[in-house]
């Protein structure tokens, strides 16, 4: 990773028009995708693990290497933290072991929160750090906010945390949320104090880039996922 990032260039400078459309569309089609082997194996696994634990459990969704997972099982020491990520590299970086209430999944989120809702899962915090911010106007269907499985992140409920480094990703996202749970999310810019959550934390700040943080207490809401009708 490069000690310097620039900051988020867009030919968007306001929320996206299309993002209610989008919304709505999440919220009345069916996401028929169907769930990848691997990721279905990956989530059993953890709902073993999960069960061993018997504790309320913490989500870091897209953790990248794993950094905000170890602290935050220091955070939250009387939880199970589960990170997620899809990719095997940064899932692969050595940085240390793991705290015994910590797990690192290899899994792609569109899958794993939609098993998560399936198996009633409730987590109380619900951690999405430095999203991928997919900056092209063309590209909202790849933001979270824009993407059919919106839903499902949302229906999870509790503590939803999410920081990034542009501004509008998080107030799309926060337009967004309104729109479907009725919640309406805080976003202020978060001070670090040196203290960094994630390397790209870290990263951005070094570079001199305000981070942002959005906050919303949600209800955990299965049916705000449309169910894909059976045969
Ligand atoms: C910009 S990085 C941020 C990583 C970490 N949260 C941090 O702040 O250092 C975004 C991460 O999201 C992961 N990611 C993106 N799409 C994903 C998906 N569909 N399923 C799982 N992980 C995904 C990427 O692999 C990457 O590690």
């Amino acid at each position: 990773m490069h000690a310097s990032s620039r900051s988020v260039t867009s030919n968007q400078s306001a929320p996206h028009d299309d993002l209610a459309r989008r919304v709505t569309r999440a919220l009345n089609h069916p996401l028929r995708k169907p769930v990848a082997e691997h990721t279905r194996r990956a989530f059993a696994e953890a709902r073993r693990w999960l069960a061993d634990q018997s504790r309320p459990l913490v989500l870091d969704a897209g953790c990248g290497v794993g950094l905000s997972t170890r602290q935050l099982a220091a955070r939250h020491p009387e939880h199970a933290v589960i990170g997620i990520d899809r990719s095997a590299d940064r899932l692969g970086r050595d940085h240390g072991p793991l705290p015994a209430n910590a797990l690192l999944v290899r899994a792609d989120l569109v899958d794993f929160w939609r098993l998560a809702l399936a198996a009633d899962w409730q987590p109380t915090h619900h951690y999405l750090l430095y999203p991928n911010p997919y900056p092209k106007a063309s590209h909202l269907k790849l933001r979270w906010h824009g993407h059919p499985v919106f839903p499902a992140l949302l229906a999870l409920g509790g503590r939803l945390e999410v920081r990034s480094n542009w501004r509008l990703y998080l107030d799309e996202f926060a337009l967004a949320t309104h729109q479907a749970s009725g919640q309406r999310p805080t976003v202020v810019e978060h001070d670090s104090q040196g203290a960094f959550l994630t390397p790209f934390e870290r990263k951005y700040v070094a570079s001199g880039q305000t981070v942002w943080r959005l906050t919303v207490t949600l209800p955990h809401a299965p049916a705000l996922m449309p169910a894909v009708a059976e045969d």
